[in-house]
């Protein structure tokens, strides 16, 4: 079936406790993604955005156990959990799987069964050292490397042996390695994640365990039964890896594969890059298309733990959303966040600075200087015969900024950077500043009495800024959900639905500010934040 949507994933995040800001993080960096695209694409059911929980996992079974709780009653606390941060982000995906719907558990036991026919899945021992803080086996190499300690937490290993179901990772590992290589500029995204991937295939893959033993014990109960085998069931990586095929393996989402991006971070980069595509060629599927992967939010230059407490929580979000709206946080998160090779730190001096260098007197400010101006000096109307004016002096006319801009934030849109898209928005508006200075627009309407042409400049100044703050709203807008909309409604300019971007941003076009239509000064978008204000008082609490 040819392909009409894109198809976006987050991981499907494990339910033995709440969300934090680093599930937030990867599920608003695939919404802010999502939603360039529906711009791009102009239109809503352009993308596919799935995100959701994993629910069968061991330790979710012991944190339900300490809450004196069933795990599917603990998974369904948690997973509403889940489902209100996102809300509270206003994330816009299409479906929220969670691994203990029939849906998926059905679809499941089906791939195993079509592996299992072609020989892919099969019955053996293993015997292994188990990190149980990440419910995997690592390999004796990297158990040595970390003095038999999990490389993740540093908790301790454990030698274990089971009779398991296995699946022949090791068929395909020449394969692997050769997609690898032919899709190097899109397959495992940044590049330093993918040379990280191939060194450590360099070592070859072994087959791995597939199933777990099921005895009397309550957590070796809880999980999908293996076919026709009750004492086993799928182990938990491969039930949720198969979550992204089994949401849309029916007839209305047929067209959705391959996924066109997997988005996670660098900590189940293997699973994804290695396990999941090895898995879909067994199962003579094609391919995702792209795995992009981030790093860690870490807080204070210090790795958030459940042991340490100091995870950056939704009630430190909720505060600071409640202090300086859903927009400054989401701005915060998409372009401070840890979107390439090294961690970022959740710092409170760094918000504000950035909130007010981008957003306070960036396109805040921008725009309420050009709308108080129009307001003031054309009682909110686009004079008449605008044109775009370009003055002596300026680097650049400011359509072939915003030009240059739309395109620069299209190319960033290819590799998932998302923040370099948003910066193509805030390079506008910085360009737009720049020319208020050198055309002085104020000054010029201290002579408007006595001259005529002095007024036309005028109008035509002002309509250029306002043209450009325009399309540049249109790139920020996938981060700036409330804000940017307000100020559409302000400037009668909102982006009519079924036009592509393309159109749209196009500086004077039919989307574009008309003479005779309404730049009204609207609302204040964002009060400059106040640099000498600690954390929101709940930011602290919640540390
Ligand atoms: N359930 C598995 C994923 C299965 S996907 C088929 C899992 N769950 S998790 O709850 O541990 O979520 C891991 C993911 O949460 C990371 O890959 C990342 O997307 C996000 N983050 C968790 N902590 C994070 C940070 N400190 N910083 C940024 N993102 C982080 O692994």
């Amino acid at each position: 079936m040819a392909r009409t949507r894109l198809y976006i994933t987050t991981p499907i995040y494990y339910v033995n406790d709440r969300p934090h800001i680093g599930h937030c993080y990867t599920t608003g960096m695939a919404d802010c993604l999502a939603r360039f695209h529906r711009l791009c694409n102009g239109s809503r059911d352009s993308v596919f955005f799935l995100t959701g929980t994993d629910e069968h996992a061991d330790k979710v079974v012991a944190s339900a156990a300490s809450n004196g709780m069933s795990p599917q009653e603990w998974s369904d606390r948690n997973a509403a959990e889940f489902e209100a941060a996102f809300a509270l982000c206003k994330f816009d995906y299409d479906d929220f799987m969670r691994t203990t719907q029939a849906r998926h558990k059905d679809k499941v036991v089906e791939y195993i069964r079509e592996l299992q026919r072609s020989g892919d899945v099969y019955l053996g021992d293993y015997e292994g050292w188990w990190d149980g803080s990440q419910e995997e086996y690592v390999t004796a190499t990297v158990a040595e490397e970390h003095n038999f300690c999990s490389p993740v937490t540093g908790k301790p290993l454990v030698k274990r042996t089971e009779k398991n179901y296995f699946f022949r990772l090791s068929a395909y590992a020449e394969r692997l390695k050769a997609h690898i290589d032919a899709n190097a500029a899109s397959f495992i995204l940044p590049e330093s994640r993918r040379n990280e991937v191939l060194g450590r295939l360099r070592d070859g893959l072994g087959d791995i365990p597939v199933s777990r033993a099921v005895s009397t014990d309550a957590a070796s109960q809880w999980g999908i039964r293996m076919p026709d085998d009750a004492g086993h069931r799928v182990y938990v990586w491969i039930d949720a890896l198969f979550n992204y095929l089994s949401a849309v393996d029916r007839p209305d989402r047929a067209d959705l594969w391959p996924p066109t991006v997997h988005m996670m971070a660098k900590d189940i980069l293997w699973f994804h890059a290695v396990i999941w595509p090895c898995m879909l060629m067994a199962l003579g599927k094609e391919l995702p298309k792209a795995n992009f992967v981030h790093s860690y939010w870490v807080r204070e230059g210090v790795k958030m733990s459940k042991s340490l407490g100091n995870f950056v929580s939704i009630e430190v979000l909720k505060a600071y959303i409640h202090r300086y709206s859903l927009d400054g946080l989401r701005w915060y998160l998409f372009t401070q966040g840890p979107s390439g090779g090294t961690d970022a730190d959740f710092s409170h001096a760094r918000f504000v600075e950035v909130f007010n260098s981008d957003l306070a007197n960036g396109i805040g400010n921008c725009a309420s200087r050009v709308g108080n101006m129009f307001d003031k000096y054309f009682g909110g109307v686009i004079p008449e015969q605008v044109r775009e004016f370009t003055a002596p002096g300026q680097p650049r006319p400011l359509s072939v900024c915003c030009t240059q801009r739309v395109h620069e934030a299209m190319q960033a849109l290819s590799t998932c950077d998302v923040g370099g898209a948003l910066a193509a928005g805030i390079g506008i508006i910085r360009e737009v500043d720049q020319y208020i200075n050198i055309t002085a627009p104020f000054k010029l309407a201290k002579t408007v009495e006595s001259s005529p042409s002095a007024k036309a400049e005028l109008g035509d100044i002002l309509y250029t800024c306002a043209e450009a703050i325009r399309i540049a709203s249109l790139l920020l807008s996938p981060a700036l959900i409330e804000k940017m909309p307000e100020l559409w409604r302000a400037w009668e300019c909102s982006p009519p639905a079924g036009v592509p971007l393309a159109q749209v941003a196009v500086f004077g076009g039919p989307c574009g500010l008309r003479p005779g239509g309404r730049v009204n000064k609207g609302e204040i978008l964002f009060m400059r934040a106040d640099t000498k204000e600690g954390p929101p008082v709940e930011a602290v609490a919640g540390a």
